[in-house]
């Protein structure tokens, strides 16, 4: 067998063999299989897709490309979030579940285009660390039972390298390449439960609920198949998710939220996710939703879960006062409120249009290794069915720079719709598994 032969027959639509499939991505990643073989495989399985059995193949190879983290235990869980406006779940999420004693271990990613990635947010405490080597993941996981780092490089290294060849060459919205790429570095950083956390909408990564179903049933075939319990959620983001959108300001909303003082959407969506983690860990011996639900709200109420946040920040270099005193993250040098043009009940927020305009201001990036302003963003005072007044604010940019302000400004107006009447509010979530 030999790449063309494995190339070829991906371009005519044939089924690879779990061997053929193994023997690319070894291949690719010992450097035997080029660059440009591996684009022209990636384009032709975007073009052909590929049938169940395949997708599991490649997810097992890109995890068993590295080391991977086996805790020896049953409880270990994990989340995804598939990218959403304003999406900062795992910031409280993961402190939440640590503080009910289930160790969780993250590995997440950076922001790319309109979507924030945790890493990024995280990076705005100072000194924060989120390059862990594998060993420093595992040890820290076993001795503390939470880790939240960046991709480590002898985790599912395969991904990594795919990765940056599928995002030059047009391959990334394939939902195959997708599921393999979420899902090998779940499986390598050993979580036995993994909730799928599959937004749709406006600023999702998936735009209708029918592709986020079709990608979370994929998703959770692959754990499946890989001896994984999985349940997915499927989350509507037609507005940003909380209040907040930009790194910093996120961070903030994040640890009110561990407070028990966030916004209502977020606090709920996040005690959804983490409840679905308690079961799948059969942490509830009633393995029963509203057992877990009353165990975290008494973890948000007590203080335990903001304290695993300053745990975790602490345990990775970062300083630990930010989290005591938000207002010294990083501040953006123009804070701007904006007044509602008139009366009326918020109708719709466009999430996309909100991405995009938090994107100009320098909160994200366009290629993966450009800088960005962990300061700059905007907090929402209002959502998709409240009530305001002329003149009442609605929204407050941060920026760099008054003219920065003024145009997103004007961007975000444009992305409120308005009704004489309440419209609905969000659907609730999908519980698929
Ligand atoms: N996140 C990933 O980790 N991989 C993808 O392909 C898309 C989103």
């Amino acid at each position: 067998m030999n790449a063309i032969e494995i190339i070829e027959k991906k371009r005519d639509g044939g089924t690879l063999t779990d061997s053929e499939i193994d023997h690319f991505v070894s291949g690719y990643v010992a450097d035997e299989i080029p660059d440009y073989q591996a684009a022209a495989w990636l384009m032709a399985v975007y073009i052909q897709g590929m049938a169940p059995e395949e997708t599991l193949a490649l997810t097992l190879a890109m995890a068993r490309s590295g080391g991977t983290v086996d805790l020896g235990t049953e409880l270990t869980v994990d989340k995804h979030s598939s990218g959403g406006v304003g999406d900062k779940t795992t910031l409280v999420v993961l402190p939440l579940v640590a503080a009910c004693g289930v160790p969780v271990a993250k590995m997440s990613g950076r922001g790319l285009s309109t979507f924030g990635g945790t890493i990024d947010k995280l990076e705005s405490i100072r000194g924060f660390r989120i390059d862990l080597s594998g060993d420093e993941f595992r040890a820290q996981l076993r001795e503390y039972g939470i880790v939240l780092s960046g991709q480590s490089a002898d985790l599912a290294p395969a991904d990594g390298r795919f990765y940056a060849l599928r995002d030059v060459t047009g391959t990334v919205p394939s939902k195959p390449l997708i599921a393999s790429s979420i899902m090998s570095k779940k499986i390598a950083a050993g979580a036995r439960g993994i909730v799928l956390d599959v937004k749709y909408g406006l600023g999702a990564f998936m735009p209708t609920i029918d592709e986020a179903r079709e990608l979370a049933e994929i998703m959770a075939a692959i754990g499946r198949g890989a001896g994984r319990r999985v349940t997915a959620l499927l989350s509507d983001t037609n507005q940003p998710l909380g209040r907040a959108v930009g790194n910093a300001l996120e961070v903030r909303e994040a640890i009110a939220t561990l407070r028990g003082e966030g916004p209502r959407d977020l606090t709920e969506h996040c005690l959804a996710v983490a409840g679905h983690m308690l079961r799948l860990a059969g942490y509830s011996e009633r393995d029963d939703l509203v057992d877990a639900r009353e165990t975290l709200e008494a973890r948000l109420a007590d203080g335990s879960a903001l304290g695993v946040l300053r745990k975790l920040v602490s345990l990775q270099g970062g300083d630990v006062s930010q989290v005591d005193r938000p207002e010294t993250l990083p501040q953006a040098a123009v804070v701007r409120e904006i007044p509602a043009p008139g009366d009326g009940h918020v109708a719709r927020i466009d999430a996309l249009t909100v991405g995009r305009a938090c994107l100009e201001l320098g909160a994200g990036r366009l290629r993966k290794s450009e800088p960005i302003d962990h300061s700059v963003g905007v907090v929402f005072a209002c959502q998709v069915g409240d009530r305001v007044v002329r003149d009442q604010p609605i929204f407050e940019i941060h920026a760099r720079e008054a003219s920065a302000a003024e145009a997103a400004g004007e961007q975000i107006s444009a992305a409120f719709e308005w009704s004489d009447a309440a419209a609905a509010p969000p659907p609730p979530e999908v519980i698929l598994g």
